[in-house]
């Protein structure tokens, strides 16, 4: 299993704090927004992981990422999306990456109280993604299930409700997200859709969709930004860490108060 981070866009909503870092570096509570999708990923075993990125901002991400993993046996990549053109797009961007291997994708603005590693460690084929029920569904992907609660239909913002269930950030795939990717055409929005590649996989019967049972933070507005670091802090979310990047940021810590001493 490979996984992907996606921490590209320019956020605008989120000006002027985006207009000097990117949006997945500012800080949830005690450290930056990427440590949780990352979490997510190393909490499933997963050892190699790309971060798409803007060009915008770039060498902050590798300031911060660039060498703290080594020593923990996992090893990071970065990409640079110069213009972005939908999250299903990742799977392109991420071709080489992925080589004939399944995949994990997670947003780099989605925070999960919920610990999905059985999810990402059992997972063998088609495709698996979480739904979660919100009170603004038009501005998501909304599923709609069954009785039975099988998923029969994904609708990216629909303009009429159709159901509270919204399609989470993460998405776990097998190979022929890539090909399947290829196929997709560019939404109203100019944006290749995640939503049309998880209907690729729901018209071949090959998607299960689990709910999300915790607390669910799109941290993409002041608002969601500032209830994220509350909720963190008031849960002791922090605690839920994988302890190889505990220890990660320890050591960087660390040193930038040893280089920081030294250059004083
Ligand atoms: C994207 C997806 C949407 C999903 C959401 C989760 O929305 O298109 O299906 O529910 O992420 O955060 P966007 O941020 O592109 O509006």
């Amino acid at each position: 299993m490979k996984g992907i981070i996606l921490a590209g866009g320019t956020a605008t909503r989120l000006f002027p704090l985006t207009a000097t870092t990117s949006k997945q570096l500012l800080p949830i509570y005690d450290r930056q927004m990427i440590f949780y999708p990352l979490n997510v990923l190393v909490k499933g075993g997963i050892k190699d992981i790309l971060i798409i990125i803007a060009p915008e901002h770039s060498g902050h991400f590798v300031n911060l990422l660039g060498s703290i993993f080594d020593k923990h046996d996992i090893h990071l990549e970065f990409k640079i999306q110069k213009i972005p053109r939908g999250l299903a797009d990742a799977f392109i961007v991420g071709e080489n990456f992925i080589g004939n291997d399944n995949v994990t994708m997670i947003l780099g603005d989605n925070i999960f109280e919920d610990d999905f590693s059985e999810d990402i460690k059992n997972f063998k084929s088609g495709a698996k993604v979480f739904a979660v029920k919100v009170p603004d569904p038009e501005r998501l992907g909304v599923v709609v299930f069954n009785k039975q609660m099988q998923a029969i239909k994904i609708v990216e913002k629909p303009k009429e409700w159709i159901s509270d269930y919204a399609v989470a950030g993460l998405y776990i795939y097998d190979n022929r997200v890539i090909k399947a990717a290829k196929t997709m055409k560019p939404s109203g929005r100019g944006e290749i859709e995640i939503t049309d590649l998880n209907s690729w996989y729901l018209e071949r019967g090959e998607l299960e969709v689990g709910l999300v049972k915790g607390k669910w933070l799109d941290a993409g507005t002041f608002d969601s930004l500032l209830e994220a670091g509350n909720y963190v802090k008031e849960k002791k979310l922090y605690e839920n860490f994988h302890p190889a990047i505990n220890e990660a940021i320890k050591e960087f810590n660390e040193e930038l108060k040893m280089l920081t001493k030294k250059k004083l």
